[in-house]
């Protein structure tokens, strides 16, 4: 089970940004408690941040037969990118939405997630703990 993990803007400053937000966690120390989990769950996982929306589209384009899920953050551009929506759904790779702070409870522009719809499921509000029940729905997968 290889799972690729990507993190959009703003996210390379958690740990200082915002944290009655977002927390304390740098998003150094969630990939390394994503990683321990992992390795208990005996799967591959990488990790990767962009602050460019395109960069974001050719990760989710290479993911191709690279990779069996995509855990996807795309913060802000959650809300603002068909780009992102068009990759996600041009690709066979089942990808679920996360997000650190509960977007429904928040500013009405963040309710809205484009991405939504082309995603397998979405867990929103858990803190860091978002990324490592992301990676427990990925190893289920498809047991309904
Ligand atoms: C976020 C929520 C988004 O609305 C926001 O733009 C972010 C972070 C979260 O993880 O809570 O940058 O995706």
């Amino acid at each position: 089970m290889r799972i690729l993990y990507l993190n959009g803007p703003n996210l390379n400053l958690l740990g200082t940004r915002e944290p009655d937000k977002y927390g304390r966690t740098t998003l150094a120390e969630i990939e390394r408690r994503v990683r321990q989990r992992a390795v208990e769950l005996k799967a591959a996982v990488e990790f990767r941040q962009s602050n460019v929306e395109g960069e974001l589209v050719n990760w989710i384009q290479d993911a191709q037969g690279k990779f069996d899920w995509i855990v996807l953050n795309a913060a802000a551009y959650t809300h603002t990118s068909i780009a992102l929506r068009d990759a996600i759904a041009a690709i066979q790779v089942p990808t679920i939405e996360i997000h650190l702070s509960n977007v429904h409870a928040r500013e009405e522009f963040r309710h809205k997630s484009l991405i939504a719809p082309v995603c397998r499921g979405q867990i929103t509000g858990f803190g860091p703990s978002s990324y490592i029940l992301a990676l427990e729905a990925a190893v289920t997968g498809n047991q309904f």
